[in-house]
């Protein structure tokens, strides 16, 4: 399949999305821009659309999809309910980079839940998204638009890179502002629960929410067997080709080990990933992932940084501890994963 690529700069060139809106409502698949990263975009009405997407990404059939929507109004035919706690979740950040679990009704597919009988439904921010989900007229389902595995796209190029030939379009409207994906919350039961932490932070739902429940998938690798309660959080991803050990220490030290890893095996295929001021001071090339003390910028820039190593054909990769505060700790959270969790303790 011939992939159309298609540039938006600026409201003037919205009709520019009138053809991918059409082939979304004629079951086809287009890539869109959100806050958070591209999303590979099928109607969420529609189970044979909605197949597609595990087609194209390779993704597992256990793993749900998020449903976009573009106005409030949308919701309700969604999920059985919204209750108020959605409600208040709603307003205070929607439209934006937050995702609401609740039981879904009859009219969403069985494969968009993956057999489950709850859906995630986000309203996101990016006006481009809200004007291609208003030009479809149809809610759209949406995962990250990367082949399943690797990071997830923060530029069209990394879209194209992982898609191109096997989607109709992809609407490209520059880098995304947030870098990581959106906050998963669950409603469907008890008390609301973290599944997955993304642009808006624990902090940010408790003042909300009162009581917020953290799901131990968002800081511990799950055991063989053991359930998860965002299927997507028990896949290996986010994961670059190279071997990524995470080093938790000062930059000192950090360089230091890095030093003695070359000495002794030496410096063939392997890099840094590390904060915007190091790169000169390493004995290695380094890519760098947005500034030490700026959660905000690690979370725009980690993603990119993942492919850059892979295209720059890394094999053996030391990585910087993030901050677990604020957005820090969904960049936490993506960095272990991409590590498959190994992380060193350096000594002062
Ligand atoms: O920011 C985002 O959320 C992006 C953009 C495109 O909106 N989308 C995204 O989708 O990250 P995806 O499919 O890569 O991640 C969705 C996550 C997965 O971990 C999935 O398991 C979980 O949400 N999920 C979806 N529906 C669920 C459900 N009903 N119950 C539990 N987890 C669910
Ligand atoms: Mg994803």
């Amino acid at each position: 399949m011939e992939t159309k690529v298609i540039r938006i700069n600026g409201s003037q060139s919205y009709d520019r999305l009138d053809a991918p809106a059409r082939a979304l409502r004629a079951g086809e698949l287009a890539a869109m821009p959100t806050e958070t990263v591209y999303g590979l975009a099928a109607n969420a009405m529609d189970a044979a659309a909605v197949e597609k997407i595990f087609a194209a990404k390779g993704r597992p059939q256990d793993n749900p999809l998020i449903v976009h929507i573009c106005a409030l109004e949308q919701w309700g035919m969604l999920v059985k309910a919204v209750p108020p706690q959605a409600e208040r979740l709603a307003r205070a950040f929607w439209p934006g980079p937050l995702t609401v679990i609740l039981q879904k009704s009859g009219l969403v597919p069985d494969n968009v839940s993956a057999g489950l009988d709850t859906v995630a439904v986000r309203f996101p921010a990016h006006e481009v998204a809200q004007e291609l989900i208003r030009r479809a007229g149809v809610p759209l389902a949406a995962p990250s638009a990367n082949t399943s595995g690797r990071p997830s796209p923060t530029r069209a190029e990394h879209v194209v890179a992982d898609m191109n030939g096997k989607i109709a379009y992809i609407i490209d409207a520059g880098a995304c502002s947030v870098g990581v994906e959106s906050t998963v919350v669950s409603l469907a039961a008890g008390t609301p629960r973290l599944l997955r932490p993304g642009g808006i932070a624990p902090e940010q739902l408790e003042t909300v929410l009162g009581r917020l429940e953290i799901d131990p998938a968002v800081y511990e690798q799950l055991r063989e067997g053991q359930k998860a309660a965002s299927p997507g959080m028990k896949y290996r991803h986010y994961a670059p080709l190279a071997h990524v050990t995470v080093l938790e220490g000062t930059a000192d030290a950090f360089f230091a080990y890095v030093q003695a890893y070359i000495d002794a095996h030496g410096a063939q295929g392997v890099y840094a990933l590390c904060f915007d001021t190091e790169t000169e001071h390493l004995p290695v090339p380094g890519v760098s992932y947005g500034a030490e003390e700026d959660p905000g910028s690690q979370a725009q820039r980690l993603f990119d940084a993942l492919r850059e190593l892979d295209d720059r054909g890394a094999r053996r990769v030391f990585a910087r501890m993030p901050e677990k505060r604020g957005v820090g700790l969904a960049v936490y959270n993506r960095l272990m994963r991409a590590a498959s969790f190994e992380v060193i303790t350096l000594a002062e």
